[in-house]
């Protein structure tokens, strides 16, 4: 079957599309595009909810249109085009984002009458890893440890089957991804920015300031990243370090990469050791990666360091793992639960 995939819950405007044949094997990618509003935001420092969802307005029938035009050279306005179901996220996120896109998907299928499938976008980030995109003919195995690190969620969990799934631990203040994009910004960077703090801590040392690594040794699975946030605030006012990014200085440059790879380093360091207590613990025959903090380099080599003679280890290609909607549409292939358009409404604080 041939899914179309929407996805509006945070700050992207997504389309995609995936051929699906058997529940062994990873869906097929025909199309992922993506219309960001991204730039209004590193402007204001953050995501404007309103601003978000008005940008999203003006963006999803354009770019389904173009997905539809390159993928079956068909208009919009003609016939129906040859899909077979429409699965789009129904939270958790923002509303008034989650609504352009629910609303969207419910209009598609009441005029072209296919079924309608809600997704939990947290599942969408975890079946980004059931997605043939280098030709990797298996699908992630369970019992199956999956982690999701996005701006919003740290979640440790358990997939025993497509329709089970165990959390096993998440965060009690800030996200794994909100760490770098709050810490980021007392350094003076733009929203987001988890891609700068991994980008400028190629040129630093880690360990050179030692930040902590809060409930590394907790004995469970939760998390907590807002103590690295202070121990950096309390840094830069003691050295006076504010916009260390704006400064020519190469003294400061020097410190900004030292910092930026300590930040990292401390993060990545809580996420591979509890993820390394989870497969020691549970014995899952496959460990998934998946949200925007999937991307990060230096987390991707640690977990394959910490974990590849234990386990089959997947991680999507970074496009895949920040918001699209092709893993929307995957994952409403593997856990498939069509809706009546009348009974779908958002659920902004939905959970596993
Ligand atoms: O999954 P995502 O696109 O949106 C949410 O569902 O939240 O994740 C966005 C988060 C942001 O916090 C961003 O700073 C972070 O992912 N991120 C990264 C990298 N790329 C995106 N963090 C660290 N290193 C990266 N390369
Ligand atoms: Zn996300």
């Amino acid at each position: 079957m041939i899914i179309l995939g929407i996805e509006t819950s945070c700050d992207e405007t997504g389309i995609g599309l995936v051929q699906a044949e058997h529940i062994q094997k990873p869906v097929k990618l025909l199309a992922n595009n993506l219309a960001s509003s991204l730039s209004l935001h590193a402007q204001t420092g953050g995501i404007i909810p309103e601003v978000a969802a008005r940008e999203q307005l003006k963006y999803i029938l354009p770019l389904l249109a173009q997905t539809l035009e390159e993928v079956f050279s068909q208009k919009l306005s003609q016939k129906p085009p040859p899909i077979d179901a429409i699965a789009v996220t129904y939270g958790p996120g923002l509303i008034g984002s989650l609504l352009v896109g629910l609303e969207t998907a419910k209009t598609l299928a009441y005029v072209w009458q296919k079924p309608l499938v809600p997704v939990n976008h947290l599942f969408g980030h975890l079946y980004a890893n059931w997605i043939d995109i280098q030709n990797k003919k298996t699908t992630p195995q369970f019992p199956c440890l999956g982690l999701v690190v996005s701006g919003g969620h740290t979640d440790l969990v358990l997939l025993k089957n497509h329709k089970t799934v165990k959390v096993l631990g998440s965060t009690r203040d800030d996200a794994a991804g909100e760490a770098f994009d709050k810490t980021g910004r007392l350094l003076g960077l733009s929203y987001p920015a988890g891609p700068q703090i991994a980008k400028i801590a190629q040129n630093g040392q880690r360990g050179k300031i030692k930040l902590p690594r809060p409930m590394l040794d907790s004995g469970d699975f939760d998390f907590s990243f807002s103590g690295l946030k202070t121990a950096v605030l309390n840094l830069v006012k003691k050295n006076n370090w504010e916009n260390l990014n704006e400064s020519k200085n190469p003294m400061h440059q020097k410190i900004l990469a030292d910092l930026a790879a300590s930040i990292e380093e401390a993060v990545v360091d809580v996420l591979v050791k509890k993820t390394l207590q989870a497969v020691e613990k549970y014995k899952p025959r496959s460990f998934v990666l998946g949200g925007g903090v999937a991307a990060n380099k230096y987390l991707n080599q640690r977990m394959q360091k910490a974990l590849s003679e234990k386990l089959e280890i997947f991680i999507p290609p970074p496009v895949l793992c920040t918001d699209n909607a092709a893993m929307i549409a995957a994952s409403s292939f593997y856990r498939y639960q069509p809706v009546s358009w009348q009974k779908m409404t958002v659920d902004p604080s939905l959970y596993f």
